[in-house]
């Protein structure tokens, strides 16, 4: 009687291992960009992500968010994220259109202004496995890091002058008012 319950088992295991085998081995797992993702591809990768993080130090951010850590945070994000990322009222590039997973554009709608700071500047520092986000340990320093970290919590929140930095123009984000921000040559 157990015998035949641990042979079921085993058979059962045994099954769903080759089922998962044939599956890669006969070609039928998305490889193109475009294909159709894999049963539940998405939602294992992040819950896979969210249990991981869930058990990392929640580390306070290392730099103030003032205007000075803003604009040198975008001269590192123009260098390093925006081709992916995006800059603010500027068109997608072809590298972010051809992604898959697609970079969240991190200056349109919420993009990371409502996740923690400790979590973003995990991901900048680690990256993402299969995902083409690189991490970028031991290419930029801890504070730069940080930089970049606190610009993209706060990328709903930058003044005309930090737009300049990014984008080299103030247009659109100057509120009524505001002082006229010379652009940068
Ligand atoms: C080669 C393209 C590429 C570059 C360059 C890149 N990233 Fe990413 N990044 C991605 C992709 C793709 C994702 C989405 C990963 C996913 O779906 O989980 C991502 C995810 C993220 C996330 C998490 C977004 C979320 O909603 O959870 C943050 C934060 C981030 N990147 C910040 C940065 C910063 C800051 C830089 C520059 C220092 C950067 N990335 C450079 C491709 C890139």
């Amino acid at each position: 009687m157990i015998k035949g319950i641990l042979l079921g088992i085993v058979l059962g295991i045994a099954g769903v291992a080759a089922c998962v085998y044939a599956y890669f081995a006969t070609g039928r797992a998305p490889i193109a960009v475009e294909a159709a993702e894999m049963p539940f591809e998405r939602k294992f990768a992040r819950m896979g992500l969210h249990s991981y993080l869930d058990k990392l130090p929640h580390l306070e951010p290392q730099v103030p968010a003032d205007e000075k850590n803003l604009l040198e945070g975008a001269k590192v994000y123009k260098s390093h994220c925006a081709v992916c990322h995006g800059l603010p009222d500027v068109a997608k590039t072809a590298i972010a259109e051809g992604m898959a997973p697609k970079p969240p554009q991190l200056f349109k709608g919420v993009g990371v202004t409502d996740d923690e700071a400790w979590e973003s500047y995990w991901k900048v520092k680690n990256g993402i496995r299969m995902t083409g986000m690189p991490g970028f340990k031991g290419h930029l320093t801890e504070t730069e890091i940080w930089l970049v970290t606190v610009l993209v919590k706060n990328a709903d929140k930058i003044t005309p002058a930090v737009k300049v930095e990014l984008t080299g123009s103030p247009t659109t984000l100057a509120a009524p008012g505001a002082p006229a921000v010379a652009v940068k040559k």
